[in-house]
């Protein structure tokens, strides 16, 4: 008999359950379709049309900023240079056409425009883009027509997503595991609101038994029953709950682990001393070349060791508690312990001077902006797309290098009007990189 009320009195929990998972789904399934109809806005880009852009220009533009601007610009707010929308209008298009191409170059030259701008961000120089001029008018395009809250404004995190197809994956596995720390949490809220309402609903029916129903001596043995542990724990939808969350948890873990593997973009250790490349090679300009001296010459860039330190600070800031941390390490003989930041897996070979005296690329351009930065991150995704699609774009630096006399001839007679890329060189063979 009681048992047959009891089961009455779950219907509601029951419905109470059933309709917070249907709330759950939909809210779910809604939020997964304002995804998708945000990205189709961002992709098509017809928003606003106020250089009058056109949509498959921005789109184009919209890859080429992210890739090469968002690292220091957003649309709306300062990042490392300024905010960019309405440039068009601040500048004349020729301008911003040399000023992407070789902004120093246009400094120097004492362009009026130029050196104001210089001036005030702290004289801090842009890289040049060795950018066609559709280029920069996609991206002028994508800048100017751009949603307001476009993803790549805003900070550093969002300025330096990988490029290209890594963009998308990363956007995926965020979303992805996004959407699994939500469900794991309203699994959570679930539980414990079925629990508690449990609990009530169980003392409430023990209260009105005991005060208005004469009861049975088997229902009364029922109703003494205390309130025990092991049989919630027995209950099959309890024990659902749980394998539930856990499954969640174990597949939000592997799906962070898998959607990443060996992907350490942004890394960013905390080194043992304070060392800031800003003021070293941004305030002080000090050479790259003077403390990674084998950058230019071997495979290896290597990291100063404690003497180039003293070179100057034998004098400098002697009293500072940091630098007698090298002091300390001179004195013990030990070298001091900087935390590893870029790191290749074994399988794949890299060059630095082949990049950097052979290729002429500039540190920046795989490295970031370094000289502004007070404790290094990992700029680059440094995956092999990363590498690969580099060298399908870039032409080979072939000037005064005699080596590719004879190659230039040969790829011009074949196929004149395609550029002379690291790749029609063979640097995308696999035989390059892997042995
Ligand atoms: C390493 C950082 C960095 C990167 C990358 C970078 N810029 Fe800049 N940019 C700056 C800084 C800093 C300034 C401010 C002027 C100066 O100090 O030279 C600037 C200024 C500008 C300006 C002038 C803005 C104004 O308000 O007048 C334009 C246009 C511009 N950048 C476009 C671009 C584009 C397009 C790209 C990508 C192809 C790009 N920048 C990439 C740092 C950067
Ligand atoms: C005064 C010496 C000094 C100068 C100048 C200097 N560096 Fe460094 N660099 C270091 C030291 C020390 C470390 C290791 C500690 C750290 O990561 O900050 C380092 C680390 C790095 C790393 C990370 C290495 C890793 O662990 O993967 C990069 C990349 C780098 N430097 C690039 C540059 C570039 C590019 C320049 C020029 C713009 C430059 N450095 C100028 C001393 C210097
Ligand atoms: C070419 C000269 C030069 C070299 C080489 C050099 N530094 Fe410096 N360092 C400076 C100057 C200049 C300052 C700024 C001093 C000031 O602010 O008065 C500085 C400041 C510092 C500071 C900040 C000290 C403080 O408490 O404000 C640290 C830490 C430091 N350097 C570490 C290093 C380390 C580690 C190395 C070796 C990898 C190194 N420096 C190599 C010139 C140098
Ligand atoms: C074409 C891209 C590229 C350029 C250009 C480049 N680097 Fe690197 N750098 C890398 C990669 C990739 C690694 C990781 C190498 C590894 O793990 O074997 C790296 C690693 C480093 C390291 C850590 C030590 C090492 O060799 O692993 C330092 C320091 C460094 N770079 C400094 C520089 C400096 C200074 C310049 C400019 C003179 C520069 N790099 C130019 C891609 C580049
Ligand atoms: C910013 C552009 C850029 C990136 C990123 C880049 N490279 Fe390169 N790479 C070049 C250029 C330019 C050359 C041609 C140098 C020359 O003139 O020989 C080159 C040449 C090479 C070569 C020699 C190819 C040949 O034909 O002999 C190898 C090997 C190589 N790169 C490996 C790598 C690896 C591995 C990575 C990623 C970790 C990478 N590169 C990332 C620009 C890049
Ligand atoms: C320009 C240099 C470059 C070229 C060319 C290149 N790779 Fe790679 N490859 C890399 C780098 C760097 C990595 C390590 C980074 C990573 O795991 O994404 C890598 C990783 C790999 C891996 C291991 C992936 C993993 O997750 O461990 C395989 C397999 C591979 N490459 C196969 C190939 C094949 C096959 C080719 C020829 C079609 C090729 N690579 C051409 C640079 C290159």
């Amino acid at each position: 008999m009681i048992s047959c009320t009891l089961r009455l009195k779950y219907k509601p929990i029951l419905s109470f359950l059933v309709a917070t998972f249907l709330t759950f789904s939909a809210f779910a399934q809604g939020g997964e379709k304002a995804d998708v109809s945000k990205e189709g806005v961002t992709a098509a880009a017809p928003a606003a049309p106020a250089a009058g852009a056109d949509p498959a220009l921005a789109s184009a533009g919209d890859a080429l900023f992210k890739n090469n601007c968002a690292s220091c610009h957003a649309l709306d707010e300062v990042v490392v240079g300024p905010a960019l929308r309405g440039v068009t209008k601040r500048h004349s298009q020729a301008w911003l056409l040399n000023w992407v191409k070789n902004s120093s170059k246009m400094v120097q030259s004492g362009d009026k425009e130029a050196v104001k701008l210089f001036n005030d961000f702290n004289k801090q120089q842009m890289p040049s883009f060795a950018f066609s001029d559709d280029e920069i008018k996609s991206i002028m395009a994508y800048v100017e027509s751009a949603p307001a809250s476009a993803p790549g404004g805003g900070d550093k995190v969002a300025g330096t997503t990988p490029a290209g197809d890594d963009q998308v994956g990363a956007g995926v596995g965020n979303d992805v595991s996004r959407y699994m720390d939500m469900l794991l949490i309203v699994l959570v809220i679930v539980l414990i609101v079925m629990v508690i309402t449990l609990l009530i609903i169980a003392n409430v029916l023990t209260n009105y038994l005991k005060k208005n129903r004469e009861l049975n001596e088997e229902d009364a043995e029922v109703l003494g029953h205390r309130f025990e542990v092991s049989k919630v724990l027995k209950s099959k939808v309890v024990r659902g709950l749980a394998l539930a969350i856990f499954v969640v948890a174990l597949l939000d873990l592997t799906l962070d682990k898998v959607l990443g593997v060996g992907i350490q973009q942004n890394y960013q250790p905390k080194q043992p001393i304070a060392f800031s490349h800003k003021l070293h090679a941004g305030d002080h300009k000090i050479d790259c070349n003077y403390c990674h001296t084998s950058v230019y010459k071997s495979k290896n860039a290597n990291i100063p060791s404690a003497n180039i330190c003293m070179n100057c600070h034998s004098q400098i800031k002697k009293e500072s508690a940091e630098i007698k941390k090298i002091y300390t390490a001179i004195e013990k003989n030990r070298p001091i312990e900087w935390v590893r930041i870029h790191n290749l897996p074994d399988l794949a070979y890299f060059n630095h001077s082949q990049h950097t005296k052979v290729g002429g690329v500039e540190c920046q351009t795989c490295h970031g902006p370094i000289e502004t930065m007070d404790v290094v991150y990992q700029y680059s995704p440094l995956t092999m797309g990363w590498c690969i699609n580099c060298h399908r774009e870039t032409p080979l630096n072939t000037q005064g290098n005699a080596y590719y006399d004879n190659l230039v001839k040969l790829h011009d007679s074949n196929n004149a009007d395609a550029p002379f890329t690291v790749s029609s060189n063979g640097g995308t063979e696999c035989s390059k990189c892997h042995y």
